[in-house]
């Protein structure tokens, strides 16, 4: 199937590394303009150079004044943003024990008040062109927590509760909101486990992770651009308020 985005232009957050930087190639590859936002300006421009209808703007989208002249700047330049990618995030996990009000709040507003707010600036344009995307990258540990998972676990669940209240109230303006969560998927967060790891062989740190996947191996970031291109296109036209598994199988849920 041919994806095209021709004509529309994507807001990509995490834009520099991994999941979101292996999104706007895709989507620059099927025709978008993508607007890339992360905090590292080096990473950011230089992941920018290689896509050439790529806008970086650095920003740190739990800021709320960085983050709304990223979006000014962006409609400035492009008018209407077409489809959003909330995927900025990390991983924060630990014992009950560290889950402080100021850690929970802080996960929070990273994974859910930072989406929540960019897809309330976004959405005047989408709903009066009567066509939006907004993807919501969020993890399989929000349908099936294991123990030691929060702050993670709690946000990624709230993501997957957030996209399907969207998805109901936007749906009367074509305006679609789906979750991917990933599972386990190649990126800078495994290459920065790695390297803390101390081991000189990527693929053997990556295996006793791999061997829980029924798939048997991580996920490629292409993977997982493939399904979010899919997504944010006219060929996703009857599909919102999912959460789609990208994992290889290894969720116990749907
Ligand atoms: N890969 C996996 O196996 C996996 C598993 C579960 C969930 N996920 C989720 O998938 C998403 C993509 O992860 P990834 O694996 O591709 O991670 P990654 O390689 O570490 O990339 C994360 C991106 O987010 C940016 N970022 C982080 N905090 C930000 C902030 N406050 N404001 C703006 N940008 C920010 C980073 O750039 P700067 O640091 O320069 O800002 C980077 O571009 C994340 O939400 C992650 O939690 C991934």
């Amino acid at each position: 199937m041919q994806i095209d985005l021709t004509g529309r232009t994507a807001l990509i957050t995490g834009a520099s590394k991994g999941l979101g930087l292996a999104m706007a190639r895709r989507m620059a590859a099927s025709g978008a303009r993508v607007v890339m936002l992360a905090r590292g300006r080096g990473d950011l421009e230089s992941a920018a150079a290689e896509i050439a209808a790529a806008h970086p703007i650095a920003c740190d989208i739990t800021d709320a004044a960085a983050r709304d002249a990223a979006v000014a700047e962006a409609l400035d330049r492009f008018g209407t943003i077409d489809i959003l990618v909330n995927n900025a995030g990390s991983s924060q996990r630990g014992p009950v024990e560290d889950a402080t009000r100021d850690r929970m709040i802080e996960d929070m507003d990273l994974k859910l008040h930072a989406p929540l707010a960019l897809t309330r600036a976004v959405l005047p344009g989408m709903k009066a062109q009567h066509w939006g995307r907004v993807l919501n990258v969020t993890a399989i540990v929000g349908k099936t927590p294991d123990g030691g998972s929060l702050p993670t676990s709690v946000s990624r669940g709230a993501g997957i509760t957030l996209t399907k209240a969207l998805s109901k109230e936007l749906a009367p303006w074509n305006v679609l909101v789906n979750a991917l969560c990933v599972g386990k998927i190649k990126s800078g967060q495994w290459e920065r486990r790695f390297a803390a790891s101390g081991q000189d062989d990527y693929e053997a740190f990556l295996k006793p992770t791999a061997d829980k996947v029924p798939l048997k191996r991580l996920g490629e970031a292409e993977e997982f651009a493939n399904v979010a291109c899919f997504l944010a296109s006219d060929a996703a036209s009857y599909v919102t308020g999912t959460a789609i598994n990208v994992d290889g199988g290894l969720c116990a849920v749907t």
